[in-house]
Order: C-alpha cells, then sequence, then structure tokens
C-alpha cells in the first residue's frame, strides 16, 4: 500500500481524505494542529470503510513525525479567505505554516512527492521548495486545473455543450491575473475562436467568462463567508496525485518551479507538466500568441512580488 499524508484536516484536508480512502489509493495519515480534529475525523471515515467494506489504514494526529516515508504528501494547512481578503493577505502567516512543515517533511519524509493547495499558491510553493530542499520535479502546486475546471464549467454552461467536448487550460499565478488560455481551447477538437463564430455567439460573453474565472475563487468566498471553495480544490489535487501514484503521465496546468522554461528562472508559475511516477516528468513549453505571453507575463511579475515578500521572511 502507497502512504499519503494529508498536513491540514480542514474543508479541503477532509474531502481528501475521505476521496483518497473511495479511491482506495493507499494508506492515509491525517495531520492537524488542533488537538482531537484529525483524530475524530479519521476515527468516524475508517468506521465509514466498514459500510463500503474497504480495507485502508486512516490514522489522524497532531504529530506530523507520523508523515515519516510517505510516498506523498498533500499540504491544505494554513489559514483561508475571507470575504474582502486576496489570497495574497494570507501570505505571512501561512509562510509561518509553510516553515514549520517544511521542516518536517525535510526530516521525516524527504523523498516523498509533494503537492501544496496553501495559498497564496505559487508563492507557498516556492517557500516550501526552499525549505524542504525537495528536487524541483518532486514538489508543485495545484491551481491550474480548479481554474481550468472553472473556465471549462462556465463555458459549457454558455456553449449549452457537455463539460466533456471542452478541452482547456489556464496558466500563470493562482491569482487575478491568471491566463485563460483561448487560443489552446477547443470544443470536440474544434478551436474555440472558430466554434464561436460560426454559432454566432458574442465575443464580449466570453470575455465575462475569462473575468468570472479569473474571480471564481472569490465569487466563492463572498457567497459562503467563512470559508473558501473546497470540492473542486480537493479533486484537482487528487488528479494530479493519481497521476502520480499510477504513472498515468497525465497533461496537467499545475505550478512548477522552472528553471529556464518560458525564459523564467527560480520561480514557481501555472504550466503544463506531465506526471508520472518520477514527479514532474516534463515540462510543456507552449507557444503562446502574443496577447497570451503579455498576461503570462503580467501574471509571472504579480508572483515574482509574492514570492520576494517570501524572500523576505525566509532570511
Ligand atoms: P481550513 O481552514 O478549512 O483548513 C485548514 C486547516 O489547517 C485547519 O484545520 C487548521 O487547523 C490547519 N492548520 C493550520 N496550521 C497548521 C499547521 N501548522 N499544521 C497542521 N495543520 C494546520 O481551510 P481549507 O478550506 O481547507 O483551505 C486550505 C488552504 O487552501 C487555504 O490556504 C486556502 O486559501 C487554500 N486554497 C487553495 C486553492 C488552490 O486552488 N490552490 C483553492 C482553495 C483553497
Ligand atoms: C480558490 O480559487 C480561494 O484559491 C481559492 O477557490
Amino acid at each position: 500500500m502507497k502512504k499519503i499524508s494529508l498536513i491540514g484536516a480542514g474543508n479541503i484536508g477532509t474531502i481528501l481524505a475521505y476521496d483518497i480512502s473511495r479511491k482506495n489509493l493507499g494508506d492515509i495519515v491525517l495531520i492537524d494542529k488542533v488537538d482531537g480534529l484529525a483524530e475524530g475525523k479519521c476515527l468516524d471515515l475508517s468506521q465509514s470503510l466498514a459500510v463500503d467494506e474497504i480495507d485502508l489504514s486512516i490514522k489522524g494526529s497532531t504529530d506530523i513525525s507520523n508523515i515519516k516515508d510517505s510516498d506523498a504528501i498533500i499540504i491544505t494547512a494554513g489559514i483561508p479567505r475571507k470575504p474582502g481578503m486576496s489570497r495574497d493577505d494570507l501570505i505571512e502567516t501561512n509562510f509561518k505554516v509553510m516553515e514549520s512543515i517544511g521542516e518536517a517533511i525535510k526530516k521525516y519524509s524527504p523523498k516523498s512527492f509533494v503537492i501544496c493547495v496553501t495559498n497564496p499558491l505559487d508563492a507557498m510553493v516556492w517557500s516550501l521548495k526552499k525549505i524542504t530542499g525537495l528536487k524541483k520535479n518532486m514538489i508543485l502546486g495545484m491551481a491550474g486545473i480548479l481554474d481550468s475546471a472553472r473556465f471549462k464549467f462556465f463555458l459549457s454552461k454558455l456553449l449549452n455543450i457537455s463539460i466533456s467536448n471542452i478541452d482547456t487550460m489556464v496558466l500563470g499565478g493562482h491569482g487575478d491575473t491568471m491566463v485563460p488560455l483561448l487560443d489552446y481551447t477547443t470544443i470536440s477538437g474544434i478551436p474555440l475562436n472558430e466554434y464561436i463564430k460560426s454559432n454566432n455567439i458574442n465575443e464580449k460573453e466570453i470575455k465575462k467568462i475569462v473575468e468570472r474565472t479569473r474571480k471564481g475563487g472569490g465569487e466563492i468566498v463572498s457567497l459562503m463567508k467563512n470559508s473558501s471553495a473546497f470540492f473542486s480544490p480537493a479533486v484537482s489535487a487528487i488528479e494530479m496525485l493519481e497521476s502520480f501514484l499510477k504513472n498515468q503521465r497525465k497533461i496537467l496546468p499545475c505550478s512548477a518551479y522552472l528553471d529556464g522554461e518560458y525564459n523564467i528562472k527560480g520561480l514557481c508559475v501555472g504550466v503544463p507538466v506531465c506526471i508520472g511516477s518520477n514527479g514532474i516528468e516534463n515540462i510543456i513549453e507552449l507557444n503562446l500568441t502574443k496577447n497570451e505571453e503579455s498576461q503570462f507575463k503580467k501574471s509571472v511579475l504579480a508572483v515574482d512580488e509574492l514570492i520576494k515578500k517570501c524572500k523576505k521572511l525566509l532570511v
């Protein structure tokens, strides 16, 4: 059995544990700093396995040393956004959380594949990479799959087309500057631009969807008030996890450490990567149109600003 550790037993951590157990992906360790929270949730979840007749070990604890020798770790620990807050407002608090978790990963499980979900996403992935010293292929962040799923959902509603016919990708930082790639969006293989022309769809409607995607996280926070999205972030992280555990070699948009790709060095930004049993098997460099390239550069600059703040917090 593979060992999967989930750090953070809040909204996303709970759905992760539930879905990983139902997919029977491996034994689960759930960690949270709140006394009894992870233990209680794991006891409940373990008892639910008896109903579905699944044999798995699920252990909850406040003691992070339980992550020892994990195959994979997903981090959701930290604080989420409240209405009116941007993801970037979380930086100082969540950096401290990454510091303590990063040190623990370095000590107890330095060879695991690590997926970060905590916001501000790209800056937290960068910080974790620095603190853990993990190789660049073994750490990445979840955002692009979620952002692409939102874009896909909105498009499917507008075009009245099955979501399964839509292929798209959202790149760049996980913030309001993210870049939904219209030129890489297809409807059953037909380029979006061609599709909307032949079906008389107003381009303004597409622009509205792009904006709604960029603000998709905030829309949910303003509705729920005390929490941010959790179903879609959890299933998005599991798609990455499964591709690693089963060597599926899926190409997925994820925040990865760039070492010259896209002419970027030393930053973590959302790009398409192939995930297999070696973690990031390779980073796919797309030819972007001038417009998309300039949007991507703007997004990278926004990420760079946040990473600069983390660099100051590191010393
Ligand atoms: P939550 O508040 O429900 O859960 C966070 C949990 O982390 C809490 O139970 C808390 O006790 C725990 N925690 C805090 N510090 C800890 C530490 N040092 N060690 C162990 N546990 C610790 O939050 P939720 O909704 O699960 O979100 C988690 C994070 O994911 C937030 O930062 C949120 O902004 C982010 N997020 C990222 C998305 C993405 O696309 N990357 C999408 C949605 C949320
Ligand atoms: C989201 O996109 C808040 O990053 C979080 O839902």
